[in-house]
């Protein structure tokens, strides 16, 4: 079955997150060096980045309007990362600046099959937080509320509980991964991990798409009703309560895979808030992420929903055994 159908199309939903903001140093190397050695890089360069203002950018660019909450330095990196939302028409009201704190910053090694190794100081992130009442007034009439790992767990916690609690979806993307507390799970809507995530939170392994079935099953028993597991240039597994289907990849020239997830994430939000099933979400949300690993950087390298319409249709996807 394909989805390249886009008639389903509606306004443009509103979506929130809750995440980090990160100033990525962008090192190219030939490959990543051991412990002990010095090697010579290619390039270096600056990019805006960190989880949620990539899954931020994402939405944004796929049509929806979009706020972000997170926490900034009073400096230029700051600036810079407000800027750089403001630009993809991203509301930026809710981002905090902590003056005694610099901004994120993420340690970003590409090396020369486009994989990546990442390092983040926190900074400024391990301060984002909101109020009750701001998180209230977000949240009241939003189609999703999106939140990563890379703030605190207790911000993140409360902000799913008010989403909960005002009829608004949320989406849990738990990168970088840690234990997530049992009464979370029956507050998250739909889930995005990796592989590994998928591994560490599931228990089992997850290295093929009936691997991650089996793990996606353990979430939907945990009161998780939509799951996706992302298989890199296998694809991704989504499971509801429809059974389990894997979504091949298209083939890709690879420069560099950093945001891929991110970028996944965000396009299928917004095709989720937009009325898309989950398999056409996810269609768009591979795309886009084929899009973005043949560019270098974080939020350089996301594509517009324009340039995901007009590339290469997903590959048609196959229903796994229950
Ligand atoms: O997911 C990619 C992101 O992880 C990078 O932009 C970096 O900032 C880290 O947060």
């Amino acid at each position: 079955m394909s989805d390249d159908s886009m008639d389903w199309m509606q306004d443009a939903p509103r979506i929130v997150v809750l995440g980090s903001l990160n100033m990525d140093l962008v090192l190219r190397v030939p490959h990543a060096p051991d412990a002990g050695e010095t090697l010579m890089g290619r390039s270096i360069a600056r990019s805006a980045g960190g989880k949620g203002g990539n899954q931020a950018v994402s939405c944004a660019r796929q049509g929806a309007a979009v706020q972000m909450m997170g926490c900034i330095g009073a400096d230029a990196d700051g600036r810079a990362l407000r800027e750089a939302l403001e630009q993809d028409g991203i509301d930026t009201r809710a981002v905090r600046v902590q003056s005694d704190e610099p901004t994120g910053t993420a340690l970003v090694m590409v090396d020369d099959a486009g994989q990546n190794r990442i390092v983040v100081i926190a900074g400024a992130n391990a301060q984002a937080r909101a109020s009750e009442a701001e998180l209230t007034a977000a949240l009241t009439g939003a189609a999703f509320l999106l939140i990563q790992f890379e703030t605190p767990m207790a911000e993140a916690v409360r902000a799913m509980q008010v989403a909960r609690q005002v009829g608004c979806r949320v989406l849990m993307n738990p990168s970088p991964v840690h234990a997530v507390d049992d009464a979370l799970w029956p507050l998250v809507d739909t889930l995005v991990v990796n592989e590994v995530e998928a591994a560490e939170l599931s228990g089992l392994p997850v290295r093929q798409p009936l691997q991650a079935a089996a793990a996606a099953r353990v979430f939907h028993d945990r009161g998780v009703p939509r799951i996706v597991v992302t298989l890199g240039h296998a694809g991704a597994v989504a499971l509801d309560a429809d059974g389990a289907r894997h979504h091949p990849a298209p083939r890709m020239d690879v420069v560099d895979t950093t945001a891929a997830g991110d970028t996944l994430t965000g396009a299928l939000a917004a095709e989720l808030a937009r009325g898309a099933t989950l398999d056409q979400a996810l269609g768009q949300g591979i795309r886009a992420a084929a899009l973005c690993v043949m560019q270098l950087g974080a939020q350089s390298s996301i594509p517009s929903r324009d340039a995901v319409l007009h590339s290469a249709p997903a590959p048609i996807w196959t229903r796994l055994p229950s």
